[in-house]
This record gives C-alpha cells, sequence and structure tokens, in this order.
C-alpha cells in the first residue's frame, strides 16, 4: 500500500500537531511505502519571504527527522525538487471547472476573512491533487479540514480517467478519528493562529513559563478541584500513564493540591517525553547539509516516481 501525505512549512510545530497528526504518521510509516513531503510550492499561495520559506522547510524536516521519522520505507522530499507536479497540475486544470474550485470550503473561507486571492490560491486543490496522483498514494493520512480537497481529487482522477484513459489509482483519505483534540494553554483548540501553542522544542525555561500559564479558575489552593473541567489535566493526559493520572485525578477530588502543583507535575513529564527527540534534534541541527542531502535524496527518487506517471499522462493527453 502507498501512502502519502504534504506537510505545509508553517512555523514552530506544537504538541497539538505532534498529538493530533505526526505521532498517527510516525505510525502508519509502518505500514506500508510512505511518501512524506514538505508542500513548499504550496506555502508560496501565501506570500512568504524567500529567508523565511527555507527556514521552515529546513526546520519541519528537522523536526520531523527528531521526531523519528524513518527512512527506510519512506520518501521524505521536497515538493518542489519534483517540479513534474506543476505540469501535472497544469494538465489537471483542463479538466477542472472554475465553479468546482468555487466552492472549495478552504478557498470561500479565506475569502470570508478578507482575503484577496491569487491564482495559486484558488487552484491550491488542483495542486493538491497532482502530488498525490502523480505517485500512485492509495492512502492519504490528512486532518479534517483536507477531505474535501481529497474528495476533489478522487474526482479529478476519476474524470482524467474516464476522459481519456485508465491513468490514476483512486486514492482514500485517511482521517483518523479517535484522535482527541489538543487545548491550548486558553483551553480553546491548540492552534498557531490563536497563539495559545505548547512548541514542541524550545528552552527550558520558556516551555515552563508557558505551561505555567495554562488557564485554570480561582478555586483556592486547599479546597478540592473537579479534574475533568480542568486543561492541565487534559494536557497531562498526553503524557502521563493512566495511573498517573488517576493520581493526579485523586490529588483534585482530595484538595490541598493546586494548580501550581499539576502545571509543575505536567511541565516534569512533557519535558521528559520528548528528551530523546530533543537530544536527536541537538545531534541532528550539528549538520544542517544532512537535513538538505535527506530531502535531496528523496527528492531524486520521487522524480523518477514521478516521471513513470507522466510519462502515461503525457500520452493520454497527446502530448507524446
Ligand atoms: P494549526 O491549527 O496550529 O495551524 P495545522 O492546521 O497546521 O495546525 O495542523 C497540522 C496538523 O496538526 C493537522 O493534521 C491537524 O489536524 C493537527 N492539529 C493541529 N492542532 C491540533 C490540535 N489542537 N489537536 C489535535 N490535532 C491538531
Ligand atoms: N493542504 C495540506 C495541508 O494544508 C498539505 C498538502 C499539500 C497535502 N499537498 C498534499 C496533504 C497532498 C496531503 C496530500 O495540510
Amino acid at each position: 500500500m502507498r501512502i502519502l501525505t504534504g506537510l505545509q512549512p508553517s512555523g514552530n510545530l506544537h504538541i497539538g500537531n505532534y498529538f493530533g497528526a505526526m505521532r498517527q504518521l510516525l505510525e502508519l510509516q509502518q505500514k506500508g511505502e510512505t511518501f512524506l513531503f514538505i508542500a513548499d510550492y504550496h506555502a508560496l499561495t501565501t506570500g512568504p519571504k524567500a529567508d523565511d520559506l527555507r527556514s521552515n522547510v529546513y526546520h519541519l524536516a528537522l523536526d520531523f527527522l527528531s521526531c523519528g521519522l524513518s527512512l527506510d520505507n519512506t520518501v521524505f522530499f521536497r515538493q518542489s525538487d519534483v517540479p513534474q507536479v506543476t505540469e501535472l497540475m497544469w494538465i489537471l486544470n483542463n479538466i477542472t471547472t472554475v465553479g468546482f474550485l468555487e466552492r472549495a470550503h478552504s478557498y470561500k473561507d479565506k475569502i470570508a476573512k478578507g482575503f484577496t486571492p491569487n491564482t495559486g490560491l484558488f487552484t491550491y486543490p488542483v495542486l493538491m491533487a497532482a502530488d498525490i496522483l502523480l505517485y500512485g498514494s492509495e492512502l492519504v493520512p490528512v486532518g479534517k479540514d483536507q477531505k474535501q480537497h481529497l474528495e476533489i481529487t478522487r474526482d479529478l482522477a476519476i474524470r482524467f480517467n474516464n476522459d481519456y484513459e485508465e491513468t490514476f489509482k483512486i486514492p482514500e483519505a485517511y482521517i483518523p478519528t479517535s484522535v482527541a483534540v489538543v487545548p491550548g494553554i486558553d483551553g480553546q483548540k491548540m492552534s498557531k493562529s490563536y497563539g495559545n501553542t505548547i512548541p514542541l522544542f524550545g528552552a527550558q525555561k520558556a516551555i515552563r513559563k508557558i505551561v505555567m500559564s495554562i488557564v485554570t479558575d480561582s478555586t483556592p489552593m486547599e479546597a478540592p478541584k473537579d479534574p475533568e473541567k480542568c486543561n492541565v489535566v487534559a494536557l497531562y493526559k498526553l503524557v502521563a500513564t493512566p495511573e498517573e493520572v488517576e493520581e493526579m485525578k485523586a490529588n483534585y477530588r482530595a484538595g490541598n493540591y493546586g494548580y501550581g502543583h499539576a502545571k509543575q507535575a505536567f511541565f516534569e513529564k512533557l519535558w521528559a517525553y520528548f528528551e530523546p527527540m530533543r537530544e536527536r534534534r541537538a545531534q541532528l541541527e550539528k549538520d544542517p547539509d544532512y537535513i538538505w542531502d535527506v530531502l535531496r535524496e528523496g527528492g531524486k527518487k520521487a522524480s523518477a516516481e514521478a516521471e513513470k506517471t507522466m510519462d502515461r499522462v503525457r500520452r493520454a493527453v497527446g502530448l507524446r
């Protein structure tokens, strides 16, 4: 089974990304040949500065490798190292009606927020379809916000196969439903757009400060507290064993246990949880060329695969 997914390089990862997406992806890696790429062409739709884009790509690759991405059966690459994807996109553009793209939620949401859309943003789903179809992907793990993009991809693949000849596999979305939403320090969903995140990597002091600022109610130290209503407990569950969680809940109910104690306990577990990743990251950071080499090598493999598909596509549409 071929698994593929793309990741937007858009700044520092937070623990919501780790527990909500990355961890599942690292597990899924064991189930089949995985193509994992950093969607730098897609990132251009929001107009990042060149240095920021490069730095975001580098850091995303660094973070994934630090968290245990195995290169044994995974092709890890930069989208833009396979320019055939833009060629396929152009071909797919011609079987995509404007009305179809106008119905995309992500596009409509951006417009509703007052964004002046560029054409890249409009055709974003077609580039995404090209990403998926180029490598014969069968399973595409994504967050639920990407569900419609997968439907668009399937639709375009079917249309192409009908209009020309049987060329593309029809991919399935894989949207893990068992994953709980990780709360941010203010109790809303953790998200970089809400400024309520706990970063995956960072200085100990800075992360401790963020943990200590998790919002709680003002029940006094001595009074019993309801563990089910507390953000600290919800976060603690991610990094502690079930027994440790039960112990914290008992402390809440008994009283004489303040939110400060709970935050400190969470911070210690959190710090220990990511210790091996931090160590690997410190090692990897010593040699930035290694990160770029990994991506370049992945790009070569992906490109060879892409070329096979493009050969069939070009013939099917009459370009060869
Ligand atoms: P953000 O909301 O910070 O912009 P993204 O939309 O870039 O995060 O999400 C990247 C991946 O991480 C997606 O698959 C998304 O479902 C997952 N993710 C992000 N935030 C959370 C969260 N708070 N809880 C669970 N999963 C999350
Ligand atoms: N649009 C996806 C996101 O924002 C990233 C992405 C680009 C992607 N191309 C893809 C995901 C292909 C899966 C498959 O998360």
